[in-house]
């Protein structure tokens, strides 16, 4: 039996990958490679010695999909496969729906005709929109999202419940993940992001490693220790290993589940570009931008239910992350197309 891994090509996907292999999952791949590259395939097989099966295809595909299906046995799904730029999610609206929801809708129809309803699915902590609580436990209401990426992440949740209310069979995991950073140990296999990072520490490396100039901070007079935003970033691996116990949980009957993987600290954007500057021993430049609109002061997780339940917990801490982000981007300026 394997597990299908949509989007497993992808930042979390390929990392996923090496740890369910790892622990001695047979994976297979299934992703349209629109934000990845396929020489991840021999990354991993570097990392573990063993080549994931891949197909290449898109989740709103139906007919690729009941090939996989007829061709595998599937014993459940982790769902990684979608688009995830927030900016470009304001402008291109309905392709975000239409990849995110329709396809997740192809995905799991797919699925219930091929008698798997085993589903673990990324979602974020974006789905708590500006929390009413700090640190952020599940138990607190979701919220206002600010863009048709994060309205993606909460309406598939809900989709997600509601089907699995309507039929018991399936086993739903909805894991919201904080902020992804750092890279595999080997320095092989990280985030490659396309045209200008969004988010903060690949624009860090890309400062480091000489393509930009200088990091905009967006803000400095938010209420924090530093007037500058904090989150709780968490190591990929880590993150990673979170699904594989993720898995386990599956393979118990789970009914619906949703767990917080974040590490329950909170870093301010200044802490990560000085922990950085350690870590690398190269300088960030950067300056001080007026506010990004849709950002929140402050966003921490409470991260016990999923150690008491899943028996997870973060092990790598912000020095990890940083160093292994710099080993990354450093070996592979261009990511994975050198
Ligand atoms: P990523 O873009 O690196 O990986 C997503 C993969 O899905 C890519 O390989 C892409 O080619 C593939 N894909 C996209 N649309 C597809 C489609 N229609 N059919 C088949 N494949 C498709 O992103 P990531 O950072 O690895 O994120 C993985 C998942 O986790 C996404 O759903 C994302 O929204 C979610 N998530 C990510 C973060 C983060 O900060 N990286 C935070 C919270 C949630
Ligand atoms: C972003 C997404 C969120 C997604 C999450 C996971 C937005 C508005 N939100 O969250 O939907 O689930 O990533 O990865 O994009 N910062 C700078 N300069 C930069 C980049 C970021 O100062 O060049 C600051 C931000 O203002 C924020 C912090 O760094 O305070 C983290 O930003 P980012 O990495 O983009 O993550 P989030 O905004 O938390």
């Amino acid at each position: 039996m394997a597990i299908l891994v949509t989007g497993g090509m992808g930042y979390i996907g390929s990392h996923t990958i090496v740890e369910l292999q790892t622990a001695g999952y047979d994976a297979v791949i299934y992703d349209n490679l629109s934000n990845s590259n396929e020489k991840v395939l021999d990354r991993i097989e570097n990392i573990t010695g063993k080549r994931p099966v891949f197909y290449k295809g898109d989740i709103r595909d139906r007919k690729m999909l009941d090939k996989v299906f007829e061709e595998e046995k599937i014993e459940c799904c982790i769902h990684f496969a979608g688009l995830k730029a927030v900016g470009e999610s304001v402008q291109k609206p309905v392709e975000y729906y239409d990849n995110n929801i329709s396809g997740t809708l192809t995905l799991v129809d797919v699925m219930r005709k091929h008698g798997c309803k085993n589903i673990i699915f990324s979602s974020s902590a974006t789905v708590y929109g500006d929390p009413v609580m700090i640190p952020i436990t599940e138990e607190c209401p979701k919220g206002e999202c600010t863009n048709p990426y994060g309205w993606s992440k909460s309406m598939l949740e809900q989709i997600l419940t509601d089907m699995q209310h309507a039929d018991p069979e399936w086993n739903v995991v909805l894991l919201r993940y904080f902020n992804p950073i750092g890279a595999h140990k080997s320095g092989t296999m990280g985030e490659n992001p396309n045209g200008i990072p969004n988010n903060l520490m690949p624009y860090i490396t890309q400062v480091a490693v000489g393509k930009r100039e200088e990091l905009g901070v967006f803000g400095n007079d938010y209420d924090t220790h530093d007037g500058t935003g904090v989150r709780d970033y968490i190591h990929v691996v880590d993150l990673a290993i979170g699904h594989v116990k993720a898995v386990k949980k599956l393979e118990e009957s789970a009914g619906l589940c949703i767990y917080n993987l974040g590490t329950g600290v909170g870093y301010s954007v200044l802490d990560v570009v000085k922990n950085f500057e350690e870590a690398s021993g190269v300088k960030v430049p950067y300056s001080i931008k007026p506010r990004r609109a849709g950002d929140i002061a402050t966003c921490y997780s409470d991260a016990s239910k999923a150690k008491k339940e899943l028996g997870w917990e973060a092990k790598y801490g912000i020095k990890e992350m940083c160093e292994d982000s710099w080993r990354w981007q450093k070996n592979n300026p261009n990511g994975y197309d050198d």
